[in-house]
């Protein structure tokens, strides 16, 4: 080994890439030129006269970052896994009817993942699909039958199939239950209001009141003949009554036969809002809810085991900050939150090219939570603009992608994002949920009929065809990010430690000895990391696992650069 003394050298060994066309001539890359492996280790001479790059948003500290995030200690499969959010409507059609369905979904897993090693499939090993109980609508999020599918996204034929060949691939599948409401139209509600069965099945008052959303201005309360009833989502969605044993009885059996169908767990609409006490803050995140999604969780917990299947997923939607997130996960209650402060955090930093809004963030959640509870990271889901429209800009696209996978929690891909997919036009929730983009031409691949909402028109490079044909592609670095993450324990389930100077971000996981350091640069001007050995925890050699690259000198990362980096 090669002893450099370094101790308060730059660090100059590592690659660091960026997009392909932004490459910077100050990156010493020339493999030729550098010793295959440069080992930098820390002694107590005085530094020698080395000439090192400077950097003005250097970190003067040598002391090693401290714990961000702690390691999964008992890991299950769902820390390991990374998810898939899938809008059956929008991913591909089989008939020609310009509406997605299970037979189109299926002829499409060999995309998402052909369970076979290596290949240029994405390699994801966990879907979700969005609503796919029978509905009148197209988003599906107000059910008029809970056992039965959508028809037309298939039969149960279909559904089954779809089943069995994701499962034969290594794909878990969890459905979006939406149990806070169902539609209008649900003949349960139909008999309540009617007065002919299930009276207390939803929530009715005599009289009027003038209780507005929980998180907008919309009144909950709707009119109906004499009488009001509860939807605290809108007059289409009546809010079911979960202090009736029957209905939660009935809720309970549906989540379990949908086990015993075969599906791996459940992401769960808008948790927070089951149970009222009354009005601004009992609507929200009241005792009861809490206490009946424990009940519940432990329940379906309980059902699986005696069917020997392992624990069901069951992530919540709320949609708060993670202070109360956390408290869906308390004591045996559900198994992962979706991680919103992070989305916005993450979005906020690479608009603003400021790490230190994530940092702040991430490491603030330590403690919240409970010892290894499970967090859904994401950039965007079918609620939001799509990621590719905020950022704008391809490169902060690819940042955003690698800050996906490198940090800690559980990755959920929003299909399309991949491909760099863009929002519609429109303002409406169906801009954010267009067809998936498989190839160039009219249809694009979703149908050979007329889409039920029209594509965007950029299929010429946004398709997944298109993209497989390029090596420096989204899509081939979404591939590589997969593989790698799925490939490493310190990327899965390890702990995460983040070196914050300026615009740069060093995201450092670790897991037994493995090390992996990812680099970003969010900022538009080239910067060069001022991290020493001590901060990274010892002697380094690294690998660039992007590149494929050994180490050599980093003169400075390039304005919206990024490597990935195993530390020996
Ligand atoms: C949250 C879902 O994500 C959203 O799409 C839906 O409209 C509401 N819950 C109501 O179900």
């Amino acid at each position: 080994m090669r002893r450099l003394a370094w101790a308060s050298v730059a660090l100059a060994w590592f690659v660091a890439c960026g997009p392909p066309a932004q490459s910077d001539p100050t990156l010493d890359t020339d493999a030729a030129s550098a010793p295959d492996e440069v080992v930098a280790d820390l002694t107590d001479e005085p530094a020698p006269d080395v000439a090192v790059d400077t950097a003005p948003d250097v970190l003067p500290s040598t002391d090693p970052p401290p714990l961000c995030r702690s390691a999964i200690a008992q890991p299950q499969w769902y820390h390991r896994a990374v998810g898939y959010e899938v809008f059956v409507r929008s991913f591909q059609d089989s008939d020609g009817d310009g509406i997605g369905d299970f037979k189109g979904l299926t002829s499409r897993l060999d995309y998402l993942n052909d369970g076979k090693p290596g290949g240029d499939d994405l390699g994801i090993d966990l879907l979700w699909l969005m609503p796919v109980n029978a509905s009148p609508s197209d988003h599906g999020y107000d059910v008029t039958d809970y056992r039965k599918l959508n028809p037309q996204y298939g039969t149960d034929a279909d559904f089954n199939a779809f089943l069995t060949a994701a499962h034969a691939r290594g794909i878990r599948v969890v459905l979006d239950l939406v149990l806070n409401h169902c539609s209008k139209q649900h003949p349960w509600f139909q008999a309540s209001a009617a007065g002919t069965d299930k009276a207390d099945w939803f929530v009715w008052s005599d009289v009027a009141l003038n209780w507005k959303q929980p998180f907008g201005n919309s009144p909950s309360w709707h009119a109906n003949g004499k009488r009001w009833f509860y939807g605290v989502f809108a007059d289409s969605m009546p809010d079911l009554n979960y202090t009736n044993p029957a209905v939660t009885a009935e809720l309970t059996d549906v989540a379990q036969t949908w086990l015993d169908r075969g599906v791996d767990g459940y992401r769960l609409d808008a948790v927070r809002y089951l149970i009222e006490t009354g009005a601004g803050n009992g609507q929200k995140d009241t005792p009861p809810t809490l206490a009946w999604w424990q009940t519940w969780a432990t329940q379906l917990r309980q059902h699986q085991a005696s069917a020997g299947k392992p624990e069901p997923l069951m992530v919540g939607e709320a949609w708060a900050a993670n202070a109360i997130a956390a408290q869906y996960q308390a004591a045996g209650g559900l198994n992962m939150t979706f991680d919103f402060d992070l989305a916005a955090a993450l979005l906020a930093s690479l608009q603003n090219a400021a790490p230190e809004t994530l940092a702040q963030v991430l490491c603030a959640e330590e403690g919240v939570f409970p010892k290894d509870a499970a967090r859904g990271t994401f950039l965007t889901n079918h609620d939001m603009v799509r990621i590719a429209t905020q950022l704008a800009e391809p490169a902060a696209n690819r940042l955003a992608a690698v800050l996906l996978f490198a940090l800690p929690g559980t990755p959920w891909v929003y299909y399309g994002e991949e491909i760099g997919l863009q929002n519609g036009t429109d303002s409406n929730d169906e801009a954010k949920r267009q067809p998936m983009q498989w190839q160039p031409g009219a249809g694009v691949g979703f149908t050979t009929g007329t889409p039920w909402q029209p594509a965007n028109g950029d299929a010429a490079t946004v398709s997944v065809q298109v993209q497989t044909a390029q090596a420096d592609s989204l899509l081939a670095l979404y591939r590589k990010l997969i593989a790698l993450r799925q490939a490493s324990d310190a990327l899965a389930v390890g702990e995460t430690r983040l070196l914050v100077a300026g615009s740069l971000l060093g995201v450092l996981r670790k897991a037994g000895q493995e090390r992996i350091l990812a680099v970003l640069n969010l900022g538009a001007a080239a910067v060069t990391p001022a991290w020493t050995a001590l901060q990274l925890g010892g002697p380094v050699a690294a690998t660039d696992l992007l590149t494929g690259a050994t180490a050599t000198n980093l003169r400075s990362v390039p304005p919206r650069g990024f490597a990935l980096l195993r530390l020996q």
